[in-house]
Formats: structure tokens, C-alpha cells, sequence
């Protein structure tokens, strides 16, 4: 009887013991507010781990940190990410992307046809704003907000996902130019995905907040922001734990897709010299094309690359046109690369010095420096930035994930997780005016 009772004793410590362990061991929360990154070309969604910290940017089923920015249509459904990107060589009119230059935005007939006339979609003006016409088994007009929408419902599906919980709480990030009507738009793409926004914060200070920046003593920061088709340089001033952003510039027709622009002509005209013939053909085009694109890609960490692309070249002999089937051959090299670009490469500092004239700074006086977009990967760009400044910028953080790492920083803080973090709180700047060149 009494061991009985000392058995019964143990199991009942055992039971207490497992509980208190348990409560120790206890995995910490789960995030319940998710940050946002949509971007013109590319979106992403990240969280705060309370705990340890970090911020984690979440993939998808297949490893991929970012979803490109396109929302495709057709017959079955609406297909948004990867799935949208791969259906639109076969389905380019009902393939939308880019939506983010329309939202919020008010147009009149004459500039929405302007800003259309490169798209293989058909943007139509209703009452002012921008909205796309879809047409498949029926026909119907989807918003720029729409389109948004789905991007944000399949980030939101992604957290939800890999954390393991329902997710309805976000902050989510916007160009510091955008006025009040876009970021309302912005807001209201989220709530039709089922979120509610705790806050909008602008890009930079998202960048800003990824280097840690609003916990450190600086006053003077320059995020320069230079994506695919897009160059965004803020000049941002921290007072007390708040950022100001004192200057804006921009050049909205300078990125990537212009570097690798400059590398397919030369290309093609390779081809021409080797063989007589450009390249005319669709798919020997797209071929070329995909090539550039990879060896601009490489050529950030290698010194030289070899393409190698099999064409099937159009030829006009006596008899009459044949096709040729040739491997086309050609090393390149990282100073041939640069040569081809160094004049587009000199118009980042255009932006910078009109940032710095309009916030009143000298050079020296800049505390740090933040670049951000899959641009800033170029060698020859870090060097030109910080050759003119004599010092290194930040580029510890991996420039496609700076944003959305800061915004899910500012989500953590948001849903008060523990560790608790200074919150950077941004002063809104209603009158500031964005320099273009382009
Ligand atoms: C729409 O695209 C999906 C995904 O690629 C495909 O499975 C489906 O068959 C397509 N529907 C039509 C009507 O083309
Ligand atoms: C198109 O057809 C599909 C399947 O037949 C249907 O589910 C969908 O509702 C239709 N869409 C429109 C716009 O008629
Ligand atoms: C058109 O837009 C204006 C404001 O921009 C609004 O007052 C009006 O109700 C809109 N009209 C329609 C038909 O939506
Ligand atoms: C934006 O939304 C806020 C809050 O709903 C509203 O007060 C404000 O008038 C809106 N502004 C614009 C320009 O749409
Ligand atoms: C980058 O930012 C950190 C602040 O988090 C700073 O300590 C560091 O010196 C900066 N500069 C470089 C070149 O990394």
C-alpha cells in the first residue's frame, strides 16, 4: 500500500516536473504580425522571431525567398507569383505586372496611354484611375489594387503556411514618394488579401532598420536603391529614434534590365560580325537574351564568363533563305561589361548630389551608407558610390531581402515581441518632392 502510494507520489512529481520542464522549454510564440515587401518586380514577406531575434524571410515550397510581381489570368483561375511569371509567354495580354506604378494613381488619358504603350496588356482609365482589362472565358477589368491583392494573399499563404498559425495582422512597406491616396491603396490591396496594416513604413527606413540603424548613433543616412528599371536614392535623417526623410531622387528609367540591355547589343552584334547574320528569330532572340542575363549575373563574382548559345540563324544564300544551326561562342569579361555601361553607371551620382544638395549635407557628413536592389550587386557600383563618398557602404544584408527585413523588423515590434526593440518611428514628410532624371 504504501509503495502504492509512493508510486502514485512519483508519477504525480513526474507529471509537475514534465509540466514545469515543459513550461521552460516551451517553444517561444509564433509571430502573428507578418512584414510585407511589394515591389514593383519582386515581393517578399518576412517575420520576427521572437526569441532569437532575427528576422526570417519566408520561402516558398521551393526554397524561393521572392515571387515575382505578376498576377495571370485565364480560363481556370487566377495565378499569382512563379505560376503567374510562367504563363506569361503563352498568355502575355492577361499577364499583369508592373501594377504597382498604377495604384493609387490618378491619370488622365493622354499619360496612362503614354505609360501603357510598352505593356502587352491593355490598361484602361476609369473615373481617373488605372485598371487592366482581363479577357478570358468572359471579359472584365481588374485594379491595380487587385492585382496587389493577390501577390499579398499568396505572401499571406506562404507565412501561414511556414509558421503554422492564421495570420492576420501586417505592416508593409512603400516607396517614400508615394502620397497618401497610394498608400491608402496600398492599404486597401492588403485588406482585400485579409490583412489588416498596423503600419506603412517607407523603403528606405525599412532598409535602414535592416542594418540596425534606428538602434545605433547615426544622423545621416543615404540608401540608395537601385533595382530593374528603377533608381531610388533617399537621404534620410534620424532625430532621436525617428527618421525624416530630408531629400528624394530618382532616375525611374535607369536598372538592371538597361545593363543587360547594352550587353545583348553587343552580343548581337558579335553574332553578326561571326556569322553575317543577327539573330532574328523569337526564339534565338529569347536564347540570347536569357544568356546576357546570366552572365551579367555572374559576372558580379567572376572576372570573366563564357556564353555559349545555340542559334538557328537565318541565312540568304543563291538558293534562297536556310536556316543555319551554329553554336555561338563568346568570352566576356567584367571590364567589358562595365565599358559597355560605365556611362550609365556614372548617372547614379546625378541623384546622389541633388539629395545631398537639397538635405544641405556635404559628403563627409553622410554617417552611413545602405544600398538595396539586386543592382547593387554590381562590383563597379559599390565602387563608384563609395569612391565618391571615401568610404564602404553597408551591403552585409542581401540587397533583394534589406526591405522586407526591416519591414518585419518593424512588424515584431509591432506585435510587441520579445526581445523588445527600439521602434523607429518615421516623420511624415508631406511636402517633400521627388527629383526625376531620365
Ligand atoms: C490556366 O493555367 C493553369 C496553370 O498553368 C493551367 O493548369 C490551366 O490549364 C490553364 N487554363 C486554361 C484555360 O488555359
Ligand atoms: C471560366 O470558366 C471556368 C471553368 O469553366 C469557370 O470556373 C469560370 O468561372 C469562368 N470564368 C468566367 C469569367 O466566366
Ligand atoms: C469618380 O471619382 C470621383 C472622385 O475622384 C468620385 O467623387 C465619383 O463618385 C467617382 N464616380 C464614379 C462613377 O465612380
Ligand atoms: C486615406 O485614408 C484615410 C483613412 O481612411 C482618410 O482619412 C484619407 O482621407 C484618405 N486619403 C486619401 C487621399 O484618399
Ligand atoms: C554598417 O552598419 C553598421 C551598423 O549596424 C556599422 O556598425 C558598420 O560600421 C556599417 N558599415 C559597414 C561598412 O559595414
Amino acid at each position: 500500500m504504501a509503495g502504492e502510494m509512493s508510486a502514485i507520489g512519483s508519477v504525480i512529481l513526474a507529471l509537475f516536473l514534465a509540466g514545469y520542464l515543459g513550461q521552460q522549454y516551451l517553444p517561444p510564440p509564433k509571430p502573428r504580425v507578418i512584414g510585407l515587401d511589394l515591389g514593383t518586380t519582386f515581393c517578399s514577406v518576412g517575420a520576427f522571431q521572437p526569441g532569437t531575434g532575427e528576422v526570417e524571410v519566408i520561402a516558398d515550397d521551393r526554397g524561393r525567398k521572392s515571387i515575382p510581381s505578376v498576377v495571370s489570368f485565364n480560363g481556370t483561375g487566377i495565378y499569382a507569383g512563379h505560376e503567374g511569371q510562367e504563363l506569361s509567354d503563352i498568355n502575355p495580354q492577361n499577364t499583369i505586372y508592373d501594377a504597382k506604378r498604377f495604384i493609387g494613381k490618378t491619370f488622365d488619358q493622354e499619360t496612362l496611354d503614354k505609360e501603357s504603350a510598352r505593356y502587352p496588356f491593355k490598361v484602361m482609365l476609369n473615373n481617373g484611375t488605372a485598371e487592366f482589362f482581363v479577357s478570358t472565358n468572359g471579359t472584365f477589368t481588374a485594379s491595380p489594387e487587385f492585382i496587389g491583392s493577390r501577390l499579398l494573399l499568396k505572401l499571406k499563404k506562404m507565412a501561414e503556411q511556414h509558421l503554422g498559425v492564421p495570420i492576420e495582422k501586417a505592416v508593409i512597406s512603400v516607396p517614400a514618394e508615394f502620397d497618401e491616396m497610394q498608400r491608402n491603396y496600398t492599404i486597401r490591396a492588403a485588406n482585400l488579401a485579409g490583412l489588416d496594416i498596423l503600419r506603412v513604413i517607407n523603403e528606405p527606413t525599412a532598409a535602414a532598420m535592416a542594418y540596425g540603424l534606428h538602434k545605433v548613433d547615426v544622423f545621416n543616412v543615404l540608401v540608395v536603391d537601385l533595382g530593374g528599371g528603377t533608381l531610388d536614392v533617399s537621404l534620410l535623417n534620424k532625430q532621436g529614434g525617428m527618421f525624416l526623410t530630408r531629400a528624394m531622387a530618382g532616375n525611374n528609367k535607369l536598372g538592371g534590365q538597361d545593363f543587360s540591355q547594352r550587353l545583348f547589343q553587343y552580343t548581337s552584334e558579335r553574332v553578326l560580325q561571326q556569322y553575317g547574320v543577327a539573330p532574328t528569330l523569337k526564339e534565338d532572340v529569347h536564347r540570347l537574351r536569357q544568356a546576357v542575363e546570366a552572365a551579367k549575373l555572374r559576372l558580379t563574382v567572376e572576372p570573366h564568363v563564357t556564353l555559349k548559345v545555340p542559334l538557328h540563324l537565318q541565312i540568304t544564300g543563291a538558293e534562297g533563305p536556310q536556316e543555319k544551326h551554329v553554336v555561338f561562342e563568346e568570352e566576356m569579361t567584367r571590364e567589358l561589361f562595365e565599358d559597355l555601361n560605365a556611362d550609365l553607371f556614372q548617372k547614379i551620382l546625378a541623384p546622389i548630389e541633388t539629395v545631398l544638395v537639397e538635405g544641405r549635407l556635404d559628403k563627409d557628413e553622410i554617417d552611413e551608407i545602405v544600398l538595396v536592389g539586386g543592382s547593387t550587386r554590381i562590383p563597379r557600383i559599390r565602387q563608384i558610390i563609395s569612391q565618391y563618398f571615401g568610404k564602404e557602404p553597408n551591403t552585409s544584408v542581401d540587397p533583394d531581402l534589406a526591405v522586407v527585413t526591416g519591414v518585419a523588423l518593424q512588424a515584431g515590434i509591432m506585435g510587441g515581441a520579445w526581445p523588445l526593440q527600439v521602434s523607429a518611428i518615421e516623420i511624415p514628410n508631406r511636402d517633400l518632392r521627388k527629383t526625376n532624371f531620365s
